[in-house]
């Protein structure tokens, strides 16, 4: 096992997603972290800006400095890039172009295909050809492609809660892939830092909404990996809605029972029993935002319905963590040889 010393910037650290990669970072026993960066923020010290790390020597003496790839590539073993797609592949190209190792939280390398990118995302691809590259960082579904990677692709926190449940009862067959209804709830960080009205406090709290209703974005990669599994195209039924926490996300999806019943246990032990973040509650519990936030863990809970046959799947994540950050951070451990969970357990 590598125990020696990476040196890592953080690309976007004024975000949600970025503010949490610097607080992982930072309590990592592997990692220096090297750079972080804000345009708006330029010029100011971490501890200023998060006072939250102010105990921290290395907060006090990390300034954030605008995106320039040459001197942070000169900085860093791996770039963590925590910002919006569009803006994600741009920078991505300049650090391929300098052979720095990327960890993209965007969409920008999710997808296989530039035209659904294109089609989802209403724009083209701003490096198209580096898309072959990428792996998808999803460590329980793709971890040994992950520990060669160059440019991991980190999924969507939706996609997360979603595929993980979903993707040993499809391996195993026991459900119908043509027939899935998911429906989900996320915390309004999920949305990033931005002063948009709809996600002001007063237009959030003590109230519920869906919205992306029926095509969200997440839809293309939610299918892309299903697809992956079943060697088949399925149109998935997505709905997710924006409820007033600050983190986390519950995903119940709605399956059709294709095979035995009674199978169900033995292929979810047999797929996560020693995951490392997984946490299998079975029909013992059901999954809680708060027994999740902060954390890297995913709990995942499975009910059968003999009434209507159906296998009704659900899970638990934080958005910020095993959704973004959390997830990105198991991907850099596992490309740089160090035990998947340090720095997150
Ligand atoms: N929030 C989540 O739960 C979540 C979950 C999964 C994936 N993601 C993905 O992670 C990425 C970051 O999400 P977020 O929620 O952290 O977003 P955010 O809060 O809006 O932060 C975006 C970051 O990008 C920087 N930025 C924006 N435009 C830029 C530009 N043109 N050039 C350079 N820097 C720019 C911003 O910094 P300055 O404006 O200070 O420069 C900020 O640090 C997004 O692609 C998002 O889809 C987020």
């Amino acid at each position: 096992m590598n125990s020696s010393q990476t040196k890592v910037a953080v690309i976007g650290a004024s975000g949600y997603a970025g503010e949490e990669l610097v607080r992982l970072l930072l309590q990592h026993p592997f990692v220096e972290l090297t750079t972080v960066t804000s345009r708006q923020y330029a010029d100011r010290s971490l501890a200023e800006i998060y006072p939250r790390f102010a105990h921290l020597p290395k907060a006090q003496k990390l300034i954030f400095a605008e995106l320039d790839a040459t001197r942070i590539s000169n900085a860093s073993d791996v770039v963590f890039l925590a910002l919006p797609h569009g803006v994600s592949a741009e920078a991505a190209a300049d650090f391929v172009g300098l052979g720095t190792k990327i960890i993209d939280l965007s969409a920008d390398f999710r997808l296989k295909d530039e035209q659904v990118y294109s089609e989802f995302y209403g724009k083209k691809h701003a490096a198209p050809g580096l898309l072959k590259d990428a792996v998808y960082g999803l460590p329980e579904l793709h971890r040994e492609e992950i520990k060669g990677g160059s440019l991991i692709a980190c999924p969507g926190c939706y996609p997360t809660s979603v595929l993980l449940p979903l993707a040993p009862v499809l391996r195993a067959k026991v459900i119908d892939p043509a027939r899935i209804i998911v429906a989900s709830l996320s915390g309004v960080t999920g949305a990033g830092r931005k002063t948009e009205a709809e996600y002001l406090f007063a237009e959030c709290n003590e109230s519920v909404r869906p919205y992306g209703v029926p095509k969200h974005r997440h839809l293309a990669e939610i299918e892309q990996e299903i697809a992956g599994i079943t060697g088949k195209p399925e149109a998935v039924q997505f709905t997710p809605h924006l409820v007033p926490v600050n983190r986390g996300i519950v995903s119940t999806i709605f399956t059709d029972l294709a095979g035995k019943a009674d199978a169900i246990d033995r292929i979810f032990n047999d797929a996560y029993g020693r995951e490392p973040f997984v946490r299998l509650l079975g029909d013992k519990s059901l999954p809680d935002t708060k027994n999740v936030a902060g954390t890297n863990f995913v709990d995942l809970a499975w009910r059968i319905d003999p009434r209507t046959n159906r296998l009704i799947l659900m899970s638990a994540i934080d958005n910020l963590t095993k959704g973004t950050s959390g997830q990105a951070i198991q991907c850099m451990n596992l490309m740089r040889g160090y035990e998947e969970t340090a720095g997150l357990l």
